[in-house]
């Protein structure tokens, strides 16, 4: 067992709970408080799995519904296939492609593509985050109006560099596009970093991996790779993007292959 071990509040009738309980007595999470002063651990809050951080004398909660808030709202009226982040996974007029997510976060992106309809693998490596999609997405699968769209959807806990690396050595059909959308560079303390991202920025930090993981998706992917970056950042790599795809405050760079 860890020396610090996370701590968690469990509802013993919950088989995600008790899967999640299970994943961390086994160290597979290996889920511990690192950051001193950092309060932090999952409970149940009517029924959905919360994230509960408090730190700097606030208390961040965190948890996912695709059936509600800004996830159905951007469904419902979100523009369709024609909104820059489908246009550039190329889902206009490769509507059958299939989507690699290697950044999934709280899976908002890869759940507009699915609800495109296109068949999407999300891979997540914080355990937090991962078990967060998880209960969203059982739950989503209990609703009438959005389980098809869960059924597109497929989830992997782990690192997508050694997820994608292994793909030539399986039996899995390398990914048409592989979305990466990598933490933003550090922005100062401000009002407009939004609370779920705040989250995000205490559990994960800034990767420096990010070079590696373009350089692993380009290797993979069969039709294009697209990058997520705030409009004005420079590029993670060092090769030209084909041509980007611009809203108001974000840019995606795409790689076509
Ligand atoms: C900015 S968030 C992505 C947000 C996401 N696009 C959404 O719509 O919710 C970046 C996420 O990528 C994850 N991540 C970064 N590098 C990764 C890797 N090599 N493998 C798996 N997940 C990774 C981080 O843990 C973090 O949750």
């Amino acid at each position: 067992m860890n020396a610090n071990p996370f701590p968690y509040v469990s509802s013993p009738n919950d088989s995600i709970c008790n899967a999640i309980q299970a994943l961390i007595e086994n160290d597979t999470f290996e889920l511990s408080d690192t950051n001193a002063g950092l309060c932090s651990y999952l409970f149940f809050d009517e029924n959905a799995l919360t994230y509960s951080l408090r730190a700097d004398n606030q208390t961040l909660t965190l948890s996912h519904s695709f059936t509600s808030g800004k996830n159905k709202h951007r469904q419902q009226y979100g523009g369709g296939k024609n909104q820059p982040l489908p246009k550039a996974c190329g889902l206009d007029k490769h509507p059958n492609w299939t989507i690699f997510d290697a950044t999934a976060g709280i899976g908002r992106d890869a759940y507009v593509l699915a609800s495109l309809g296109a068949q999407v693998t999300l891979c997540e490596q914080h355990p937090v985050l991962y078990a967060l999609l998880v209960d969203a997405l059982n739950r989503a699968a209990l609703d009438e109006e959005v389980k098809a769209v869960v059924q597109r959807i497929q989830i992997i806990h782990g690192n997508s560099s050694d997820v994608l690396n292994a793909m030539p050595e399986t039996t899995v059909k390398r990914p048409d596009v592989i979305y990466l959308d990598p933490m933003y560079p550090d922005r100062k303390k401000s009002a407009k970093i939004k609370k779920d991202m705040q989250i995000l920025q205490y559990l994960v930090g800034h990767n420096t991996q990010d070079g590696l993981l373009f350089e692993t998706a380009y290797a993979t992917a069969i039709n294009r790779v697209v990058v997520k970056r705030p409009k004005t950042a420079k590029s993670i790599t060092s090769i030209k993007p084909s041509y980007n795809v611009s809203s108001e405050n974000t840019r995606y760079d795409v790689y076509v292959l």
